[in-house]
C-alpha cells in the first residue's frame, strides 16, 4: 500500500490500551496535559494541571495524491519537479567531484528522525519523521500547476540555472512533457519586470478567472484519477492586497468581490479561493498577504485546509533559532540586521518596493514571540531593532547570501556581536518545503479529532498552523499564539504525530537514566 512505501517498512506500530489498529484507520486515545494559571488578590500565581482526554483517528490509505504548483516554471517550481523526477527515477549525475546521489536532504520529513523511545538497554532508538504515521511518498505524487511563463519545464529548469548540467541533461526529456496552465495575472500586484516572461496568461473577468482555476482542479483530478489534490502557491511575491472592509474581509464579501471584478483581489487570492471551493487544500509559500480574512472565513465554513505565509529557509530558519538561544539563554538582543543578495528572477522581482515590502513584513515578526515570552529582558512593547535589506545582484543567480548581525546586550553592560554570513542555492533550500508542506497537509486531511467519545469527529481547524515549521510568517486560525521559535515547531508537529499513535510527548528528562 502506499502508507506502508513510504516508510520503508519500518512503519511504527504501538502496543497499548489506548491505540486501536482498525481495518482502515488508527484511532488514540490522548490525554493533552496543560497547565491553567490563575492570580489571586495578593498577585500569587496559582497552576492547576489539567488534562484534557482527546480521540484521534487516522485514516491509513493516502489514496493517489496530486500537487499543483502556481509558478511551476519558476526555480522552485522546476526544482522539487525535477529533483522528485531524479529521486523516482534513481537518475545519477557526475561532477568533477564524482557521481552525485539523489536524495531528500532537507526536507524534515524524509530526511531527519525523531526519537520513537528507548531500547531495553537504555538507548535511543530513532526513526525517520515520515514513519510515525502513513504519510504520502513524494515519488508518488502527480505534478501540474500553472505559471505566466509558458515555458515547458524541461527549458524552465534551463532557465532557472539551479541544477547542475549533467542532471539537467538527463532530466531534459522527461521534464519537457510539462507545461503550464495559463494563469491570472493582474500586472499591478508583481513587479512590472515580470511582464518580460508573461506570455501564458487567462483573458476574461476576476470571475472567469475563477472559474477556469476551479476548472483546472477539476480536470487534473479527474485526467490523472487522483482521490485528493493540494496547491501551492510558489509564484512570484505580489503586493500586499489592502484589506477593505465589504471587499476582502468576509468570504461572501470576497466572493462578491470577485464576481464585481474589485481591483484588490490579488492573483493568489483568487487561488486560494478556487482551490478552497474544489476542496482543495491551499498553501502559500510566498509573502503577501493571500490569505486574507474572507479566505479564513471561507476555509473555514468549506473545512478545507490553508497555510502560509512564506517558506522559511535560509536567514529566517537561523533567526528564529539563534534568538530563541539567546532569549533563552538571558540574554538579550538589541539589534539584528539582516542582509541580502541575490540574483534569480525572485531577486528581480524583490527589487520592486511594494514587493519587497512584502517580504520585509514576513522577515520582521519572527521575533516577537520569543521577545515577549521574556518580560525580565524586555519591557512591554519593548523589541530588538530589526533590519533587512535585499538587494538584487544579477550575477549570483541562485547563490544568495545573507549577512546578519545580532548585537546583543550581556552581563553587566556588556556587548556580544555575532556576525554570519551565508551562502546558498536558494532554491535548493526551498524545494524540499514544498514536500514538507505538501505531506504535512495531506496528513491532516485524514486526521479526525473528537474531545469525548460522545462528541462528533471534526477535522483540525481549517487553519494550519502545524505547518509553522515551514514558514517564515505562520498564519494560525484566529486568536491562537503565533510559534515562531523553530525548535517549539518542530516538537509541535512531533508530538502531535505522536498524539495520533497514543504516545506521549517527547521530553528530555532522560530519568530512566538519572534516577537509580
Ligand atoms: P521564480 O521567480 O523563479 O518563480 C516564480 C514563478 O512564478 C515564475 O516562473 C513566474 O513566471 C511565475 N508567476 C508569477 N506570477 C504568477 C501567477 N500569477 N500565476 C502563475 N505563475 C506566476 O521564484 P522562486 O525562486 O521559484 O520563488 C518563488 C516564490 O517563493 C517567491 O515569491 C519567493 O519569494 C518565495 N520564496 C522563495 C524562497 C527561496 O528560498 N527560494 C524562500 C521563501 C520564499
Amino acid at each position: 500500500t502506499t502508507s506502508q512505501a513510504s516508510t520503508n517498512g519500518t512503519f511504527v506500530k504501538v502496543n497499548s490500551a489506548n491505540v486501536r489498529y482498525t481495518e482502515t484507520a488508527i484511532e488514540s486515545d490522548y490525554y493533552y496535559d496543560k497547565t491553567i494559571v490563575s492570580q489571586d488578590g495578593s498577585g500569587m500565581l496559582s497552576a492547576s494541571p489539567v488534562k484534557v482526554h482527546y480521540q484521534f483517528r487516522t485514516k491509513k490509505e493516502t489514496g493517489k495524491v496530486g500537487i499543483m504548483l502556481v509558478g511551476w516554471g519558476g526555480n522552485n517550481g522546476t526544482t522539487i519537479t525535477a529533483s522528485v523526477l531524479a529521486n523516482k527515477h534513481n537518475v545519477t549525475w557526475t561532477t568533477r567531484r564524482g557521481v552525485q546521489q539523489p536524495n531528500y536532504y532537507g526536507s524534515v520529513m524524509l530526511a531527519s528522525t525523531v526519537k520513537l523511545g528507548v531500547a531495553e538497554d537504555g538507548s535511543d532508538v530513532t526513526v525517520p519523521f515520515n514513519s510515525l504515521v502513513p504519510m504520502v511518498h513524494p515519488n508518488e505524487i502527480v505534478f501540474g500547476g500553472w505559471d505566466i511563463s509558458g515555458m515547458n519545464l524541461g527549458d524552465a529548469m534551463t532557465r532557472a540555472q539551479v541544477l547542475p548540467y549533467d542532471l539537467q541533461r538527463q532530466l531534459y526529456d522527461l521534464m519537457r512533457e510539462y507545461k503550464p496552465l495559463p494563469s491570472i495575472y493582474y500586472p499591478d500586484f508583481i513587479a512590472a519586470n515580470q511582464s518580460e516572461r508573461a506570455d501564458n496568461v487567462l483573458k476574461g473577468s476576476k470571475q472567469e478567472n475563477l472559474e477556469q482555476i476551479r476548472k483546472d482542479i477539476r480536470d487534473f483530478k479527474a485526467n490523472n484519477g487522483l482521490d485528493k489534490v493540494i496547491v501551492l502557491w510558489t509564484a512570484n511575491t505580489e503586493r500586499y492586497a489592502d484589506i477593505i472592509a465589504g471587499v476582502n474581509d468576509t468570504a461572501d464579501n470576497l466572493l462578491q468581490a470577485i464576481a464585481s471584478g474589485h481591483s484588490e483581489v490579488s492573483p493568489s487570492t483568487i487561488f486560494a479561493v478556487a482551490s478552497i471551493l474544489e476542496g482543495a487544500p491551499f498553501v502559500n509559500g510566498s509573502p503577501q498577504n493571500t490569505l486574507v480574512p474572507g479566505v479564513i472565513e471561507l476555509s473555514a465554513s468549506k473545512n478545507c485546509f490553508v497555510g502560509g505565509d512564506d517558506f522559511k529557509t535560509g536567514q529566517t530558519k537561523i533567526k528564529s533559532v539563534l534568538t530563541e538561544f539567546l532569549v533563552n539563554a538571558g540574554i538579550k538582543p538589541v539589534a539584528i540586521t539582516s542582509y541580502n543578495h541575490l540574483g534569480n528572477n525572485d531577486g528581480y522581482n524583490l527589487s520592486a518596493p511594494a514587493q519587497f515590502r512584502s517580504k520585509e513584513i514576513s522577515k520582521s515578526n519572527v521575533v516577537d514571540d520569543m521577545v515577549s515570552a521574556n518580560h525580565l529582558l524586555y519591557k512591554k512593547g519593548e523589541h530588538p531593532d530589526h533590519t533587512i535589506v535585499i538587494k538584487y545582484v544579477p550575477s549570483v543567480g541562485d547563490s544568495k547570501r545573507a549577512l546578519d548581525e545580532y548585537v546583543s546586550e550581556i552581563f553587566m553592560g556588556g556587548l556580544s556581536t555575532i556576525s554570519i554570513y551565508n551562502t546558498c542555492e536558494d532554491s535548493l533550500l526551498a524545494s524540499p518545503l514544498i514536500l514538507d508542506l505538501f505531506m504535512v497537509t495531506e496528513l491532516m486531511t485524514r486526521v479526525e479529532y473528537r474531545v469525548d467519545s460522545s462528541a462528533n469527529w471534526e477535522p483540525f481547524h481549517s487553519v494550519l498552523s502545524i505547518l509553522s515549521y515551514m514558514l517564515k510568517a505562520p498564519v494560525v486560525p484566529p486568536n491562537t499564539p503565533v510559534v515562531n521559535a523553530l525548535s517549539k515547531q518542530r516538537a509541535a508537529m512531533e508530538n502531535i504525530m505522536r498524539a495520533f499513535i497514543g504516545l506521549p510527548p517527547n521530553n528530555d528528562m532522560l530519568l530512566e537514566h538519572v534516577t537509580k
